[in-house]
C-alpha cells in the first residue's frame, strides 16, 4: 500500500493507535501531520519519523486549535489526501459516578473534537480522499460502565454514515474503525491504579475470542485499508479490528 505523495493528517498522531498509523503512512511515503497536546510526546514522534513530518501542538476540543492545525497543514503541504479522526480519551464511570464534568469531558473531546475536526479539515481535502474515524467496540456492544464513553463513539459511527453521504459528491470516502482493547497508553490514562489496570486489561483479555489484546500495529493496518483505493467500494462501513469480541 503506498501513500507516496499523499498529505495524511492524524489527529492523537503522537502515541498509540495514531502514532502507529502515522509511522505506517511515513514509512509508505507520505507527509504526514500529527496532532496532540502533549509536547514531549509530539517533539519524539516528530523527530522519529523524520523531515516529512510535521506535529502542531493543540486541542481537538478548542475550535481555534483546529483552524492552527489546518493553517499550518496548508501552509506546508497544499491540501489533505487521508484524514484519521483519531484522538480521543477513555474514562469510565459507572452511572452512580459519572457527573456532568465526566459527561462534558468525554463529549467535548470524542464528539465535538472528531465532529469539528472533519468540518475544518474538510476544505483543504481533495477529492477522491479519505477519512477514517476511530470509534470503539463499545459503541456496539453494553459494557457496563462505561456508558458515556460508549455514546460517544456510537455518535462518532453514525458521522460516518451522515458524512459519507454529504462528502460523496466529491469522491471522499468516510469509514470507522472500531478497535476492541488495543495495548496502547490509554489503559494509563483512565485514572485507575496499577492494580486496576492490570485487572482492566485482564478482564478485556479474556473477553477477547482471540484471548489477547490488540496491537497498535493491526489497527493501523485497518485504518490504511479503509485510506487507501484498496477500499475503493467500501463507504460507511464500521470494521471492527478486535480478535472477534463483537461477532463471536
Ligand atoms: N486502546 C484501546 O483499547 C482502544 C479501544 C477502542 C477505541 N480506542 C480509540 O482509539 C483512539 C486512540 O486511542 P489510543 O488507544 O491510541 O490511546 P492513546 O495512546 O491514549 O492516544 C490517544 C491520542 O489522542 C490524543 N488526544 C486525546 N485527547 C486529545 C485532545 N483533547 N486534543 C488532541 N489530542 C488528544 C492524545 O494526545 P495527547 O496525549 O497529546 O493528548 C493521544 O495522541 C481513541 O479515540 C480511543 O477512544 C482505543
Amino acid at each position: 500500500m503506498s501513500f507516496e505523495n499523499k498529505t495524511v493528517v492524524i489527529t492523537g498522531g503522537n502515541s498509540g493507535i495514531g502514532l502507529a498509523f502515522a509511522e505506517l503512512a511515513y514509512a509508505s511515503g507520505a507527509n504526514v501531520v500529527i496532532f496532540g497536546r502533549n509536547k514531549e510526546t509530539l517533539d519524539a514522534a516528530a523527530a522519529k519519523l523524520g523531515e516529512r513530518c510535521l506535529a502542531v501542538r493543540g486541542d481537538v476540543a478548542k475550535l481555534a486549535d483546529l483552524d492552527v492545525l489546518f493553517e499550518a497543514t496548508r501552509d506546508r503541504f497544499g491540501g489533505i489526501d487521508h484524514l484519521v479522526v483519531n484522538a480521543g480519551i477513555a474514562k469510565l464511570l459507572p452511572l452512580a459516578d459519572a457527573d456532568e464534568a465526566h459527561f462534558d469531558q468525554l463529549f467535548d473531546v470524542n464528539v465535538k473534537g472528531a465532529f469539528f475536526t472533519v468540518k475544518k479539515a474538510e476544505p483543504l481535502l481533495r477529492d477522491n480522499g479519505s477519512v477514517v474515524i476511530v470509534s470503539s467496540v463499545a459503541g456496539q456492544k453494553g459494557f457496563a460502565g462505561t456508558s458515556v464513553y460508549s455514546a460517544t463513539k456510537a455518535a462518532v459511527r453514525s458521522f460516518a454514515r451522515t458524512l459519507s453521504a454529504e462528502l460523496l459528491p466529491r469522491g471522499i470516502r468516510v469509514n470507522v474503525v472500531s478497535p476492541g482493547p488495543i495495548e496502547t497508553p490509554i489503559f494509563d490514562r483512565m485514572g485507575f491504579t496499577p492494580e486496576q489496570t492490570v485487572e482492566t486489561k485482564a478482564g478485556f483479555t479474556e473477553a477477547v475470542p482471540l484471548k489477547r489484546m490488540g496491537t497498535p500495529g493491526e489497527v493501523a493496518d485497518a485504518i490504511a485499508f479503509l485510506s487507501a483505493p484498496s477500499a475503493s467500494f467500501i463507504v460507511g462501513v464500521d470494521l471492527t479490528v478486535d480478535g472477534g469480541m463483537v461477532q463471536l
